[in-house]
């Protein structure tokens, strides 16, 4: 793998689902294939897991991990070509890649939308001219569009936790928030779901109230309700998670009552196994009675996010 930025650029998915359980039965098995090799971990935006999970994954591939916190440390960046920097940036995004890509044999970068303008958050412009600059394999920490770390950690936790027969039923449910958050997760989730739908893995549901629908590219082949107790019904796994409009881009709308799970929600379910990427707020977004609960795979969740971490980074090692 020269990047991995969405599912895309993954061969096979069931494959690094596979790599990431083995890497989990046997941390140190590819201890000696990133000696002398550098990743450089590249912020934007704040992260616990992401940044631990994507250390401990270099660590345990015996590369060295540098972490560079762009936002707080880090030069203003401009990121617009043709203008006269006689503003409040004070370094391009030319010279700031490239040298990163320097220093480093891989570059993670985290980068959130702005929210604002939907073409050029979609256009995904600074990961792209990062990519471009910075001449070194990239892997994504989060985009503008998706989150394929989490996305990864979290089929790779469906595959670990599914004992069933059958195709798991997996919902993807809308859950009230007070922030405008962006649609990272759930673009990037939908577009795993339904990959692994086609490879036969699952059966994929998304559940959002009226005008919280996603952009159609990243959902072909699912199963899309505004109704989240039809979506539940013999589901076996509620992947719960906020996001704002995509049609009226970056925007809370109002929404009907009934919208956050609890266990009331949970009858009528396949005992339904509850996922969150976190961070989540408690008795907001989702209930403190699932999340202290039984049902509740949000730990095991995280924890998973280092074996994909580490799957990823072995196979980017492999193609250095
Ligand atoms: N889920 C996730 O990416 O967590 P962080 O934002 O803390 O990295």
């Amino acid at each position: 793998m020269n990047q991995f930025t969405s599912v895309n650029d993954v061969q096979d998915i069931g494959q690094l689902v596979k790599d990431a359980l083995a890497l989990k039965e046997n941390p140190y098995s590819h201890q000696h294939l990133g000696k002398n090799k550098t990743l450089g971990l590249v912020f934007l935006n704040p992260s616990l897991r992401t940044r631990l999970s994507t250390q401990k994954a270099a660590l345990n591939l015996g590369m060295n991990v540098m972490v560079m916190n762009m936002d707080k440390e880090g030069w203003a960046l401009e990121t617009q070509d043709g203008v006269v920097m006689n503003g409040t940036t004070v370094e391009h995004i030319r010279e700031a890649a490239a040298v990163m890509g320097q220093y480093c044999d891989i570059l993670g970068l985290r980068s959130f939308p702005k929210l604002i303008n939907r073409d050029e958050d979609y256009n995904e412009d600074f990961f792209n001219k990062f990519i471009k600059y910075c001449n070194v394999p990239v892997v994504s920490l989060e985009s503008a569009t998706r989150h394929p770390l989490q996305s990864l950690a979290d089929l790779v936790t469906i595959k670990e936790t599914w004992g069933g027969a059958a195709r798991p039923k997996v919902v993807l449910a809308w859950a009230p928030h007070i922030k405008a958050l962006p649609q990272a997760v759930p673009n990037s989730f939908a577009e795993w779901m339904c990959k692994a739908q086609v490879d036969g893995m699952l059966d994929f549901t998304i559940a959002q109230p009226k005008g919280y629908e996603l952009s159609e590219d990243f959902t072909p082949g699912a199963t899309i309700t505004h109704s989240l107790d039809e979506a539940l019904k013999g589901a076996d796994y509620i992947y719960v998670k906020n996001w704002s409009s995509f049609k009226e881009y970056g925007k809370v709308l109002t929404y009907p009552e009934g919208w956050m799970l609890n266990n009331e929600k949970l009858v009528g379910t396949n005992n339904a196994k509850v996922m969150h990427c976190l961070p989540v707020r408690r008795d907001l977004e989702l209930s403190s009675e699932i999340l202290d609960g039984p049902n509740s795979l949000v730990i095991h969740e995280a924890g998973n996010r280092l074996w994909a971490a580490q799957a990823v980074l072995k196979q980017m090692l492999e193609k250095l």
